[in-house]
């Protein structure tokens, strides 16, 4: 069996409580209401993916499959400069391809099954695994075969990890009717998007809520290995930190 490591968040507060970080060879997850830091710390896990091990790296590559338009090379120079790492070997270390729509966001998994085979990457990003699918099918008529396409997708995604024993770590959304996630969502009240489908998949699943003024807070929900604690922590130009 392949060797398991973890990727640092670039939070000690938040390493804590995951063990030490993001686990290889299988899915983590994390869910939350728009600018809680979702994008921020893929961003930050993308240059930490890069760090020597000792540091809480995996001295790897990162691929990111962007189907938001969110990911900023600029922001990655600056999070690698706090880490004191060449700012523009980073972002070549980082293979960012953009999907248009839920169809596209699958190819271009499937396509990068082909670098992944050299065995230098060890994270991928997917940033954000629903925003396209809940696009492309739209309305209850539609909901069946969304989720048809979305197992799919994230069945890939899980053999991918497994596999290429790579971190495979993807942004998911809340879901916005609070009146419906008042009734079916645990003590929180958030419930992320994509229903048992996601929920299956994920073997670490993580709601990010704000917190006091800036304070940003981060709540294991469901892990195989790691106790149901909360981390606080905070969103800097180096990326996320204590
Ligand atoms: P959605 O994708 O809209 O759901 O949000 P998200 O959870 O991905 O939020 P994101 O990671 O984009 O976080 C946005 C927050 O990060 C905002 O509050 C920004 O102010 C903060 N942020 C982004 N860049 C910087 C930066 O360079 N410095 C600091 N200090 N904060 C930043
Ligand atoms: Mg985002």
């Amino acid at each position: 069996r392949k060797r398991c490591f973890r990727i640092s968040t670039g939070s000690k507060q938040w390493d804590s409580i995951l063990l030490g970080g993001f686990q290889s060879g299988s899915i983590s997850e994390v869910f939350g209401e728009f600018r809680c830091g979702k994008t921020q710390l893929a961003h930050t896990l993308a240059v930490m993916a890069q760090m020597p091990k000792d540091r809480g790296g995996a001295e790897g590559k990162v691929a990111w499959i962007d189907t938001e338009g969110t990911h900023r090379p600029e922001r990655i120079m600056q999070i690698a400069e706090r880490f004191g790492l060449d700012p523009h070997t980073t972002i070549e270390n980082i293979l960012c391809v953009r999907a248009e729509n839920s169809d596209m966001q699958h190819e271009v998994l499937c396509q990068l099954a082909e670098y992944f085979v050299t065995g230098e990457y060890r994270l991928l990003i997917v940033d954000s695994l629903m925003a396209l699918f809940r696009v492309d099918y739209i309305g209850r008529g539609e909901l069946n075969e969304r989720q048809q396409k979305l197992n799919q997708h994230l069945s890939k995604l899980c053999k991918t990890a497994e596999e290429f024993n790579i971190a495979v770590f993807m942004t998911n959304q809340v879901q916005s009717d609070p009146g419906a996630s008042a009734l079916f969502a645990g003590a929180d009240g958030r419930k992320p998007v994509g229903g048992h489908v996601v929920a299956h998949a994920s073997t670490t699943r993580i709601l990010l809520r704000k917190g006091r003024g800036e304070e940003r807070v981060a709540k294991i929900q469901d892990s195989p290995d790691c106790p149901e604690r909360e981390a606080t922590y905070i969103i800097t130009t180096g990326g996320i930190n204590d």
